[in-house]
């Protein structure tokens, strides 16, 4: 499983920013062909996204294109533009239902073979930000095996669902978890919606903060000084590894004494908090290598 705490959206359109796209240090630069592109820009930004795919990806980043719903009917030209070996994935906007995501897996796997890529190697992430795609969400996220994560738009989602999206996000916290438990049921990532005001790292911070507390794995960013904060807050903590390996310690010293619980600072160790410490120190592991 690759990383996926920050996934950072850079406009289609815009040569200038995919440039500076070359040095982020964002687990993913997601080339956004869908709500940061004007509508009359639409066939450009495919064409400098498609040139623009394979430079990212050979200066060594990780590369995906969010494209446009299906019934803007630009998908399917956006899938042929941007498939190639250089393409890690796709995210598609205002995905409803399981039907949808098999729709895109009908255009994408011809294309995918005719790339002369393995079946099964484009990856997709859905967008969950409306109430119908909400109700479906767990049959979303389990509708294809190149899902690797599910995404919440909380712009779309209050739009959609008729109310005020604010800083503190209390509107959206009951959807937001749920798309982080559907997405842990399955056993993919979990994506939060962007943190809109970019030149707020204290809102930022916090709001990443909840996302986490949520179960959340990961974060868009829509602007390069969010990168640290949003990786920084989905790895763990340095105090939580340290914690980690003294309880990984204790407990085989404790196996080896025949014992199944033992304290540590004044409280009980038992096989879930092993569970814990193990998968983080696993966590530490995959970003270390
Ligand atoms: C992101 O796409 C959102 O709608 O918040
Ligand atoms: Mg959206």
């Amino acid at each position: 499983m690759e990383l996926l705490r920050s996934l950072i959206f850079v406009p289609g359109n815009r040569a200038n920013m995919l440039e500076r796209a070359l040095d982020f240090d964002a687990d993913i630069i997601m080339v956004d062909l869908e709500d940061s592109v004007p509508a009359a820009e639409k066939v450009n930004a495919r064409e400098v996204a498609r040139e623009w795919v394979p430079k990212l990806q050979e200066a060594g980043q990780r590369v995906m294109v969010r494209l446009n719903a299906l019934d803007t009917g630009l998908t399917r030209d956006e899938l042929a533009a941007v498939i190639s070996p250089h393409l890690y994935g796709v995210s598609v906007g205002k995905t409803e239902s399981a039907w949808d995501l098999q729709e895109i897996e009908r255009i994408i796997a011809p294309l995918e073979a005719r790339a002369g890529l393995a079946p099964g190697q484009v990856k997709i992430i859905p967008w969950i930000e409306s109430a119908k795609a909400m109700v479906n969400v767990h049959a979303m996220a389990s509708a294809s095996p190149r899902i690797i994560a599910i995404a919440f738009g909380a712009e779309d989602f209050t739009n959609d669902m008729g109310i005020q999206r604010t800083d503190d996000g209390d509107e959206v916290y009951h959807a937001r978890a749920t798309v982080a438990i559907a997405a842990r049921a399955v056993g993919v990532a979990s994506l939060d919606s962007p943190y809109v005001a970019f030149r707020n790292p204290e809102g930022l911070r916090k709001d990443a903060g909840v996302a986490r507390q949520l179960g959340y794995t990961g974060k868009f960013a829509i602007h390069p000084a969010q990168v640290e904060t949003i990786n920084e807050l989905f790895s763990p903590l340095t105090d939580d590894v340290a914690y980690a390996r003294r309880v990984m310690d204790a407990w085989y010293e404790a196996e080896a004494n025949g014992r199944g619980s033992l304290a540590l600072d004044g409280k009980m160790v038992d096989v879930p908090v092993v569970k814990r410490a193990q998968n983080l120190l696993a966590l530490v592991d995959e970003i270390e290598h």
